[in-house]
């Protein structure tokens, strides 16, 4: 029975565990981790959510099993890891400004993880994704191939949805793809972009493309000032399904935020790019891009270069 961690157990954790337990496809041990003053608060609302999940598994009576630890050593054994640990933004922050925050966090865990877990696959959800995941890498002492960023199968879905409201074809007809760092500067690629076989462009007009291009970067935004938290349920979704690509070995490509090694012209950096996985990890897929794409692909990477300048500033 494959074993996930969730590093992490606040709102995205929480909404990953409900995922894996409804997903008859996979039954699987979870181990979700967090800080031990975080699962002894009282009243525990963490506490309450893991044990509403184990009566969810009872009446669903599935195979699956879960703990709930504040021991990183119960993460020994991992297949995957989902990490998620960390603060979220709110409305008035903008994703990189949680690097300051976020870095002690993050690097912390991901030296312990690295030492318990070794082997496993890990997917980092934390925000700002394209620097944490960069970080992550550092201190985790796994190959590249099993450290990966959650940002783009959020991103093609709030596209691929977008599309198929613009559209009225049913999303499972719908195919995109968003390039580029999780931030403002993300890409929607439209060249490429299917609804039921036909170009996408062939059906919408430029206002349209316009205005799904800043729909699909402000979602995460929106969701925050609508909401009052930032995007759960969907985030941990498209976690679990690249977790699930992995311990299934589909050879699913998404797209995924993957360290580069030659691809589109960038080496040793982690980019937001169309993400083959199986049990071998994640390996970067080249599409064709037209120039303008190209261009919007290398300002975002510039974004991601700026925000790892400033981690390795933080870290230092
Ligand atoms: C979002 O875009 C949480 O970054 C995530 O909603």
């Amino acid at each position: 029975m494959a074993k996930i961690g969730l590093v992490g157990f606040g709102g995205i954790g929480i909404e990953a565990a409900k995922a894996l337990v409804l997903d008859p496809s996979l039954t699987c041990d979870i181990v979700a981790f967090d800080r031990p003053e975080a699962l002894s608060q009282v009243p525990g609302a963490q506490v309450g959510a893991y044990e509403e999940i184990l009566d969810a598994i009872g009446i669903l009576q599935t195979g699956h099993t879960m703990r709930l630890t504040s021991d990183v050593k119960d993460l020994e054994g991992c297949d995957a890891i989902i990490f998620t640990a960390g603060l979220p933004r709110r409305a008035d922050q903008s994703r990189a400004d949680l690097i300051g925050v976020n870095v002690p966090i993050v690097g912390g865990l991901a030296k312990e993880i690295g030492k318990a877990a070794q082997g496993a696959f890990l997917v980092m959800v934390t925000n700002p994704l394209d620097a944490m995941v960069e970080l992550a890498f550092r201190n985790l002492g796994f190959p590249e191939t099993h450290v990966i960023g959650q940002a783009g199968v959020l991103d093609t879905g709030r596209f691929n949805i977008a599309a198929s409201l613009a559209t009225g074809v049913p999303a499972s007809q719908v195919d995109c793809v968003v390039m580029g760092g999780h931030g403002p500067e993300m890409v929607p690629i439209y060249s490429t972009a299917k609804v039921a076989y036909k170009p996408l462009t062939d059906l919408i007009n430029s206002e349209r493309v316009a205005q799904i291009t800043r729909e699909v970067r402000d979602r995460g935004r929106t969701i925050i000032q609508r909401q009052g938290r930032s995007a759960t349920f969907s985030t941990a979704i498209a976690a679990v399904r690249m977790a699930k690509a992995y311990l299934l070995d589909t050879r699913e490509v998404m797209a995924c935020c993957t360290r580069l090694n030659g691809e589109y012209g960038y080496n040793g950096i982690y980019g937001g790019v169309p993400t083959v996985i199986s049990r071998a990890g994640g390996k970067a897929v080249e599409i064709p891009l037209t120039a303008s794409e190209m261009v919007a692909f290398d300002e975002s990477m510039n974004a991601t270069k700026a925000m790892i300048a400033e981690l390795d500033q933080v870290s230092r």
